[in-house]
């Protein structure tokens, strides 16, 4: 191993941190808390479902800070070396209310007081895009944030209340040079922290990650840390030795190359909405109800494929796609389609070694027709019952071929190929589309659990074919026959 450093270094508010021992292993909410007694950060759930722990998380892209909100709650101190962490203490202007503070108290924002600085975090970064943010801004941003006693009403019109005139950005709270040249200084030395207990490492290139994966078996790989940071504070996990690919450059590259979009494994999912807008609107559609902002700053596409859940909501897109996984080991790379990825409930091909370093996800074709749904309970921050995904080649109304992935039905997601093949050739009628939907159910293997029952699943296999084909039918680009 190349030569290392032992400790973490962040700055909080404007204030350069160095974190060693076992301090590097706490939440970044306990840690404001209990070892700053910084106590404007709230815990309520530790889940990252309710948005009082947030946090500004200022992050290193190309030479400037790009400030995001993230949840304070599912963060762990070792994830964030070469950052700049703003919480609410940190807003103040001159000690006083800044404006978006002073429009919650004109405007009733707050009753038991809670949630409000969850809020004011989460307003303040959005203020740093937009001057004016209209209703729907502050409903899309504020998704992340729950209040349980105020009421959405007053909230929503603090924030569209707010004194433009007053605004002061983050780069100008806090200067932002001195702070980047810090974190420059240090961006190119791997991490390595041990304790009694505990062991964490952070690699800066892709060849120190395998040969540490290859040498620490178990150990776990650590992304945006939204799935582990939750199973970590509800002691479905305790690692001891933890990865960080949060430092290895070549991780964070988005491009559109040989007619492929090409996604690096520590690229967020917020970053990839841009792309997915132009390229892909129906999975731009699902991304915007993934989660939370808060979630989507953090999370990245390759932590929700490795995590191997089968409702996890950009499998399907990526099966019926047919996306290729990139895994880089000791021996260099190979690639795999997402459809051969898994082999059974979260087991992996993935060897000892190895990393998921890339997803290649083919551009879509002039002819093709891509739909994706995602069925829960609540539309905004919902854990999927079903989630489905089609892709058909068409031409005059006779579907030259077709995809179709279903989640949420069985131990992974799955392709539909039976009822592929029976849909492949004919005209997209409703008698074929009903005839498809039976085929669907035998194809499948859903369980009862709290989302839903087997019998309801089996249902909502059949009806979502429905829902493609008339969809499809409004949209007239077919010729029923
Ligand atoms: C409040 C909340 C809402 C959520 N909403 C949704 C939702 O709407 N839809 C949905 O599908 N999911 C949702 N999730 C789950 C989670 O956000 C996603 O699965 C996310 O994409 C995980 O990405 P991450 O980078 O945070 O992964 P991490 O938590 O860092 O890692 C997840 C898994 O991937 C592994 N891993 C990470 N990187 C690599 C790599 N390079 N190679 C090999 N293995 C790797 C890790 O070891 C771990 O097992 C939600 C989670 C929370 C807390
Ligand atoms: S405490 Fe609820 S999201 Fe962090
Ligand atoms: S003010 Fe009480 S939870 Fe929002």
């Amino acid at each position: 191993m190349s030569k290392s450093r032992d400790y973490i270094l962040l700055y909080i508010n404007g204030k350069k941190t160095k974190i060693k021992d076992d301090l590097a292993f706490k939440s970044l909410s306990d840690f404001l808390r209990y070892e700053k007694q910084m106590v404007g950060t709230k815990i309520v759930c530790s889940e990252g479902d309710c948005g009082s722990c947030t946090v500004v998380h200022g992050k290193l892209e190309n030479d400037k800070l790009n400030y995001k909100i993230v949840n304070s709650c599912i963060k762990y101190m070792y994830q964030l070396d070469g950052t700049h962490i703003i919480t609410v203490e940190g807003l103040k202007l001159n000690g006083c209310l800044n404006p978006i503070q002073e429009s919650m108290v004109k405007n009733h924002g707050a009753q038991c007081g809670f949630c409000t600085p969850g809020f004011v975090v989460a307003m303040t970064a959005m203020f740093e895009d937009k001057n004016k943010l209209t209703q729907k801004d502050l409903k899309d941003g504020l998704n992340g944030n729950l209040c349980r006693c105020t009421g959405y009403e007053s909230i929503i019109k603090s924030g569209m209340d707010v004194d433009a005139s007053k605004l002061t950005y983050f780069d100008q709270m806090y200067e932002p040079q001195q702070i980047i040249d810090d974190l420059k200084e240090i961006k190119q030395i791997p991490i390595f922290i041990e304790t009694s207990e505990k062991k964490f490492f952070s690699p800066v290139d892709l060849k120190s990650a395998c040969e540490f994966k290859a040498l620490n078996q178990g150990l776990t790989i650590i992304s945006g840390g939204t799935d582990i940071g939750v199973q970590i504070n509800k002691g479905m996990r305790d690692p001891n030795t933890i990865m960080s690919t949060s430092a290895i450059d070549s991780l964070k590259e988005i491009s559109v190359k040989d007619e492929y979009l090409v996604i690096g494994a520590r690229v967020t999912l917020s970053q990839i909405e841009a792309f997915a807008s132009e390229l892909y609107p129906a999975f731009y559609d699902i991304l915007k109800w993934f989660g939370s902002p808060q979630i989507r700053n953090s999370g990245t596409l390759v932590g929700n494929i490795a995590n191997g859940s089968p409702i996890a909501d950009t499998t399907p897109f990526l099966f019926v796609m047919n996306a290729q996984v990139e895994l880089s080991g000791i021996n260099g790379v190979r690639q795999v389609n997402i459809n051969d990825f898994y082999k059974g409930y979260k087991s992996l091909d993935l060897n000892n070694d190895e990393i998921i370093s890339k997803i290649s996800i083919p551009l879509l074709k002039d002819n093709q027709k891509l739909k994706l749904y995602k069925v829960s309970k609540r539309k905004d921050m919902d854990i999927s019952t079903l989630t489905a995904a089609f892709l058909m080649d068409e031409n005059q109304g006779k579907i030259e071929s077709i995809k179709i992935a279903f989640g949420g039905v069985g131990p992974t997601v799955i392709r539909l190929k039976k009822t592929e093949e029976f849909l492949n050739g004919k005209y997209l009628t409703e008698e074929n589309i009903l005839q498809a939907g039976q085929i669907a159910r035998d194809e499948i293997t859903p369980i009862s659990d709290v989302r839903g029952s087997k019998d309801f699943r089996l249902k909502l296999s059949e009806n979502i074919m429905k829902k493609f084909y008339f969809e499809c039918l409004e949209e007239e680009q077919v010729i029923c026959q």
